[in-house]
């Protein structure tokens, strides 16, 4: 009894070892992309039109493939899963079967694009998240698949933005054109142009996923991710980031799609197709304006207190303002900046732009300029004590424009203690601007229908400011 009781366990846990030495040797032979194979021949027979077609699917051989592309140095495994992709009998079928969609494939044939000159994703790999490069922590691949609403950004590596904006690459080319009106410029370079309170950005697209910080991104932690929820709300991302913008969640996604266009290496040249002529379009005045000033004046209408700057920015497209300052004391303060201030200095070595661009740009501020005669004072008149003008300063300004005239910090003026107040700018223009005011701003006038103080007390105020030493940065 006990003998046939141990020979039936034994046989049973026979039956068990090999059923499953079996089952793992059937795995071994038959890889993750050869089972998708196998389904997608199973697929390809069931959807035959004709017999003729059944029979040849039914003789298809299961095999490795792949795309070998020598000038765009990789070898494209996703075939092996994506069978169908430029199979017609395949349009309705479900993913990884499915025919591609749109003429992509039409433009780009497989065996001169492959796929992930596109989609990204790691190219040798034969397994899903492998291929698929998600999961960096495991897979250790940084550029992985893109989301399809990101797939476009892989197009600017050949072609240029305006072919782009009316044959598939509509939602990159709105990026492109969002990037320009949000003013991205007055705070980063790209090719050499814009600002420099934040990084250049060639190249950030196709950074690696350790050059970001990831500390705050939800979800995968992929360079999408991080530039999508930093364009969401910088400081959810670099809690002291002095990077502000508003967008619509739209937006982000379209700004997304365009900075990761950023790359360090175009595609070989037989694979370009840039016309380099609708690149070389020269902006007008009122396009720079955006482009490099709208970020932090807006339109230009209001004094904005920034709270991220901790610092007033001034209205500049204010009538009252312009009423007061000729083009070249404008084009002053434009090249030079303000030294100890956000406000960069906009001349050929600091930021890139031409001196015709920064023509432009004043061209456009002087257009806002109401017709008739400057506002003037008479300064010449005058004879200014400086010490005199010490104590008017101390008793009617600091309050706004700080003690040491550097304003900042919770002060609601701007800065008066930058070398090109002190250097450069017409004594004229300060007084104007001390005696009329600033309609629309906090700036006070101090003379005209309120004479709170004399002429003579404007040119002493005006000698003292010329006077503050200059600010270092
Ligand atoms: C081992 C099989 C396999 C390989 C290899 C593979 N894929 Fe996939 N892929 C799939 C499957 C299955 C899906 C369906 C969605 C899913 O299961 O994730 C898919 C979905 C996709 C999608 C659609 C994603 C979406 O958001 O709808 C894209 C794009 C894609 N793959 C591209 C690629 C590229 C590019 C490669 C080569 C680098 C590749 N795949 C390699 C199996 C594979
Ligand atoms: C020229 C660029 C380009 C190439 C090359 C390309 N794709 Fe796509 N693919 C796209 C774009 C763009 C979309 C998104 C289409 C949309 O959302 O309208 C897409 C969509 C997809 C989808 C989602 C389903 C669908 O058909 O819309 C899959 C899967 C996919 N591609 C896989 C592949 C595979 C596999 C290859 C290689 C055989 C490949 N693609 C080659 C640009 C390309
Ligand atoms: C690796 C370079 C490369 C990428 C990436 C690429 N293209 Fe192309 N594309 C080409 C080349 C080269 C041609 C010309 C094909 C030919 O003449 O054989 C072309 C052709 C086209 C055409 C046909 C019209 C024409 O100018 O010939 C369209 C439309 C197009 N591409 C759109 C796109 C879109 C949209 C994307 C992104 C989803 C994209 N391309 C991505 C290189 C690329
Ligand atoms: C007021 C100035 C300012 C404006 C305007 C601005 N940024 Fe920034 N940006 C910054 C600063 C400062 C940082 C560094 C701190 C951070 O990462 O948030 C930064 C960081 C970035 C980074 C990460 C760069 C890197 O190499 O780490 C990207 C990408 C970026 N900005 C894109 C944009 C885009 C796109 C826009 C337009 C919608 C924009 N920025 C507008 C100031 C600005
Ligand atoms: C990163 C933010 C930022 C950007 C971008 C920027 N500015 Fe400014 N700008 C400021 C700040 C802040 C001040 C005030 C500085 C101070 O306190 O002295 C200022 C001051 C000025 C002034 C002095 C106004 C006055 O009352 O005398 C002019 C003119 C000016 N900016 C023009 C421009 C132009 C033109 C551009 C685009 C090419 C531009 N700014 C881009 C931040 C910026
Ligand atoms: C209530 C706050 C306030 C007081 C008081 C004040 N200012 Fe101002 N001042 C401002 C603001 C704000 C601006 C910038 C306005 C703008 O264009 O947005 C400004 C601008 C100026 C400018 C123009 C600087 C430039 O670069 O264009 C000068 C000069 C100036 N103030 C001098 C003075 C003097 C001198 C006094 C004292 C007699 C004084 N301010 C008192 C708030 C004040």
């Amino acid at each position: 009894m006990h003998s046939r009781f141990y020979l039936s366990v034994m046989l049973i846990s026979a039956l068990f070892v090999m059923a499953y030495l079996g089952l793992t040797g059937y795995h071994a032979l038959m890889p993750e992309w050869k089972q998708y194979q196998a389904e997608f021949k199973d697929t390809l027979v069931k959807n035959a039109k004709s017999e003729a077609a059944k029979k040849k699917a039914m003789a298809m051989p299961l095999g490795f493939t792949q795309v070998y592309l020598s000038d765009l140095k990789r070898e494209d495994r996703c075939v092996n899963c994506h069978a169908g992709e430029d199979n017609p009998l395949m349009a309705t079928a479900k993913l990884p079967f499915k025919q591609h969609s749109g003429n992509y494939l039409v433009n780009h044939p497989i065996d001169k694009y492959g796929c992930t000159v596109c989609h990204e994703g790691q190219s040798f790999a034969t397994n899903k998240k492998e291929a698929h490069g998600l999961g960096h922590e495991q897979t250790h691949w940084d550029h992985p698949l893109l989301p399809l609403k990101y797939a476009q950004s892989a197009c600017v590596q050949c072609h240029d933005i305006a072919m782009l904006s009316k044959n598939g690459g509509e939602k990159v080319a709105q990026g492109e054109a969002l990037f320009k009106e949000k003013g991205c410029r007055g705070c980063h370079k790209v090719d050499g142009v814009g600002g420099d309170l934040g990084k250049a950005l060639d190249g950030v697209g196709y950074q690696p996923i350790a050059y970001f910080p990831m500390k705050h991104v939800a979800g995968e932690h992929t360079v999408y991710n991080w530039l999508k929820q930093h364009f969401d709300d910088p400081r959810a991302i670099v809690p002291e980031s002095a990077m502000k913008v508003k967008l619509t969640p739209e937006e982000v996604d379209l700004l997304t799609t365009y900075v990761l266009s950023f790359r360090p290496d175009e595609a070989p040249r037989k694979y370009r197709r840039i016309d380099y002529t609708s690149m070389m379009a020269k902006p007008d005045g009122e396009t720079l304006y955006k482009m490099y000033c709208v970020a932090c004046h807006a339109d230009g209408t209001k004094s904005l207190y920034n709270e991220v700057f901790k610092r007033t920015v001034p209205a500049i497209t204010n009538p009252s303002f312009l009423k007061t300052i000729d083009d070249k004391n404008l084009e002053a303060i434009i090249k030079e900046g303000r030294t100890g201030t956000q406000m960069t200095a906009w001349n050929k070595t600091a930021s890139g732009l031409s001196d015709e661009q920064v023509s432009g740009l004043i061209g456009y501020l002087a257009s806002k300029r109401p017709a008739g005669p400057m506002e003037t004072f008479g300064l010449a008149a005058f004879k200014g004590d400086s010490k005199h003008g010490s104590e008017i300063y101390e008793a009617r300004c600091s309050v706004c424009h700080g003690k040491e005239g550097k304003a900042g910090e919770d002060y609601l003026g701007i800065s008066l203690r930058s070398p090109v107040i002190q250097k450069k700018i017409d004594p004229e223009m300060l007084a104007v601007t001390i005696a009329n005011g600033r309609a629309q701003t906090p700036m006070p006038a101090f003379v005209k229908d309120t004479e709170l103080l004399t002429k003579q007390d404007v040119a002493d105020v005006v000698s003292f400011i010329k006077e503050i030493p200059v600010a270092g940065k």
